[in-house]
């Protein structure tokens, strides 16, 4: 059996994941924080699955553990509550709305701006949820907010 995890420890499991928490735990609470190689991240259990994401905000590192989730498209997206920018849950993608002046009569169109917020790999095993470590061969923007707040900050909801 594995020791509960608060919301700011976690284990190491010998395979290399990381314990965040009990699958019916996040179920119910719906969001969760955790640490990951030091790095805050936030793990959403949305409409019946779990999406982990860094949790500081790739614009200026405000916190998406504090944010609403909104329907935009048909995706699934976290709004920062620092400057409303827009995150799919599943990719990770910054979204905009556009618009196309050479278009007759332009509306404003959500776009993908690319990916800019780290998503993490969560793996449900016997009831526990676990985050696989960060592949940091492969960058993106929110890293540099992952490593300014690295081991430090209030995870606290
Ligand atoms: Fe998230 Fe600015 S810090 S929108």
């Amino acid at each position: 059996d594995l020791p509960s995890s608060g919301t700011s420890t976690a284990e190491t499991e010998p395979d290399g994941l990381i314990f965040i928490g009990k699958e019916e735990d996040i179920k119910k609470s719906q969001r969760t924080t955790a640490k990951v190689n030091g790095r805050e991240v936030v793990v959403f259990y949305h409409e019946g699955k779990f999406h982990a994401l860094d949790s500081r905000c790739y614009h200026e590192g405000g916190p998406l553990r504090l944010g609403a989730i909104e329907d935009i498209n048909g995706q699934a997206c976290i709004v920062c509550p620092w400057h409303k920018y827009v995150i799919t849950l599943e990719t990770g993608e910054g979204l905009y709305e556009g618009i196309n002046p050479l278009e007759p009569s332009p509306t404003p169109q959500w776009q993908s701006k690319g990916v800019k917020q780290r998503i993490h790999k969560v793996t449900i095993d016997n009831g526990n949820v676990y985050l696989s470590p960060p592949d940091l061969s492969v960058s993106f923007d929110s890293d540099y907010f992952a490593d300014k707040y690295k081991n430090g900050g209030d995870l606290s909801m």
